[in-house]
């Protein structure tokens, strides 16, 4: 047996009939914890069957998921069974209790493949793993008669318990669809948690039944910036642009992502970034009239009113149907770019700066943000913020999204607060992959190619008291320049996985050893449809193996 962390890069099967697809190379994204390559190789066909050991409802997502993929390919999906019995020519699946909650092996010989996992949602990783043992024609439906699985003991669990990726759906609009193929998109790469920015300056994007003007008006903007913001000569779309999602939407888009072990936190934007609100219920702001959702992008001076308590009941009202729909343990705040000039001028804010002891605007904010805090907490859930809501003061209790840099993420995880780490210098995917703009489609700017974002290390600075609160990574995708899904993909992919490796594997990055092990993924990113950008592929590092594979021995492949 030979032991290997990562891939190893030589065909190790060869062809034994013109039905029998080998799989070339052992290639998994995120990195697994190990990888031992064992003689021999499991032949997968439409007679093996999955055997359940455990009688877990849940596994039958994970069984449902690998079924689905499998349909196409063997026009039929494998019969599923339940036995204390190992068995030949199946796919042995079991509930260890003893493994962590993300912590699966799978191991493939030439009768059968074992999956063991800490939970169904851990069975499900093992599955997303056999999945890359598989060639990537699987992914639009070739035929095959027999697949061929090198035999390999994989142990694999991840260095965080926190990987996600945010879409802003409110910029541009993205269909159900979509947003169950960005599902998808961070399910390939074991990422667990889907932030989805649901309301801003230019859409309300989520059904409030107590408040319908939030989408009957707030849904809806008069027209679109065209071209790069600061570009004034480039004018407006003069098209009016819009889109929500119903109640009876969301419902299925949370299950839909929940039978992918995904948890969806909505992210509901207070105090600033929320013009589209103010246009609906204008008693909402200071001035309390004539706003207008916003066409272009930026910071608004428009902002949410802490000064009177019926902001107040809006917020917790609207709190309360969200949190209905989202059964996450975190409810997503905002928080972020909230300008406090109009509060300096408001008579109501400076009352209750006053009535409060506030000393000053920022310490307001804080106010409103730790009194909804303590609203989300008497439901049961806990409040994540963006790194902004740690100025004027906060509370132990709340997560602090990094998203300026990690210094905001620094600073909490010093002051005991969770952080997830998503600053903009390697988690912004809305940047440009390059420095050479020629070919590529306008953007907000930035230069953040893949190789930097591969490098991000969210302990940085920290010493391993404070490295505690470090719960997680995310990629963003803010979406002002992004108007087609199509786009979406092409920013995210490939580095989101670089994002997802980071959050999998941190202990173990190699990138060089990830480029190698890109190549194949890159190739199922075509297979499967997605639109990726190739910047990396021309980018080969000096060094693509390790010391370990270069050692290997051909001949005993
Ligand atoms: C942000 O990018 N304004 C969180
Ligand atoms: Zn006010």
């Amino acid at each position: 047996m030979k032991h290997f962390a990562g891939h190893f890069l030589l065909s190790a099967f060869l062809l034994f009939s013109s039905n029998v697809v080998a799989v070339e190379n052992i290639n998994i994204i995120p990195k697994p914890l190990s990888v031992a390559v064992q003689e021999g190789a499991f032949a997968l066909s439409a007679k093996t069957s999955i055997n359940l050991l455990s009688a877990d409802a849940k596994l039958k997502l994970s069984v449902d998921f690998f079924n689905d993929l499998l349909k196409k390919t063997f026009s039929k999906g494998l019969k599923v069974g339940e036995s204390k019995n190992l068995k030949s020519n199946a796919i042995n699946v079991n509930v260890n209790s003893l493994l962590g909650d993300e912590e699966y092996t799978l191991a493939v010989d030439n009768k059968q493949i074992t999956i063991e996992g800490g939970s169904p949602k851990a069975v499900f990783y093992a599955f997303q793993t056999l999945r890359q043992l598989l060639p990537v024609s699987i992914e639009k439906g070739a035929k095959m008669k027999l697949i061929s699985i090198p035999a390999v003991v994989i142990k694999d669990k991840p260095d965080f318990a926190y990987r996600g990726g945010m879409l802003d759906v409110c910029r541009h609009f993205f269909t159900v669809a979509e947003v169950k193929k960005y599902i998808d998109i961070l399910s390939l790469h074991k990422m667990n948690t889907f932030h989805w920015h649901l309301t801003d300056d230019q859409g309300w994007r989520i059904e409030i039944k107590k408040y319908p003007k939030l989408t009957e008006v707030g849904s809806i903007r008069n027209q679109t910036k065209v071209g790069n913001y600061s570009d004034e000569k480039a004018g407006y779309d003069n098209t009016p642009y819009g889109g929500f999602y119903t109640q009876k939407q969301i419902k299925e888009i949370v299950k839909y992502a929940s039978d992918k072990f995904i948890t969806i936190i909505p992210e509901i934007e207070m105090p600033g970034h929320g013009v589209a609100a103010l246009t609906s219920y204008p008693y909402l702001g200071c001035v309390g009239k004539n706003y207008k959702l916003r066409e272009t992008w930026g910071v608004s001076e428009e902002v949410y009113c802490p000064g009177k308590e019926t902001t107040f009941q809006f917020i917790e009202d609207v709190l309360t149907e969200v949190m209905n729909l989202f059964p996450s343990e975190y409810i997503h705040i905002g928080g972020d770019e909230c300008p406090k000039g109009e509060w300096e001028k408001c008579p109501l804010c400076q009352k209750r700066i006053k009535d409060e002891g506030l000393k000053n605007e920022l310490e307001l904010q804080s106010y409103l943000v730790l009194r909804v805090e303590k609203f989300v907490n008497s439901k049961g859930r806990k409040i994540i913020g963006w790194d902004e809501i740690l100025e004027g003061g906060l509370s132990k209790t709340a997560t602090v999204m990094s998203w300026r840099g990690s210094k905001g993420g620094i600073e909490a995880a010093k002051r005991g607060n969770h952080v997830i780490m998503a600053p903009n210098t390697y988690c912004y995917l809305d940047y440009y992959q390059t420095g050479d703009l020629k070919n590529e489609p306008l953007g907000i700017g930035g230069n953040l190619p893949i190789e930097k974002v591969y490098e991000l290390n969210p302990y940085q600075d920290l010493n391993a008291e404070e490295c505690k609160y470090i719960v997680g990574v995310q990629g963003n995708l803010w979406t002002e320049y992004i108007a087609t899904f199509d786009h979406a993909e092409y920013m995210i992919l490939p580095r989101l996985a670089a994002i997802s490796e980071v959050g999998w594997a941190l202990n173990r990055k190699d990138y060089p050893d990830f480029w190698q092990r890109m190549q194949s993924m890159m190739r199922r990113y075509d297979a499967l449809g997605y639109r990726s950008a190739k910047h990396m592929l021309k980018n080969k590092p000096k060094v693509v193996c390790t010391p370990a594979q270069n050692s290997m021995p051909i001949d005993n492949l």
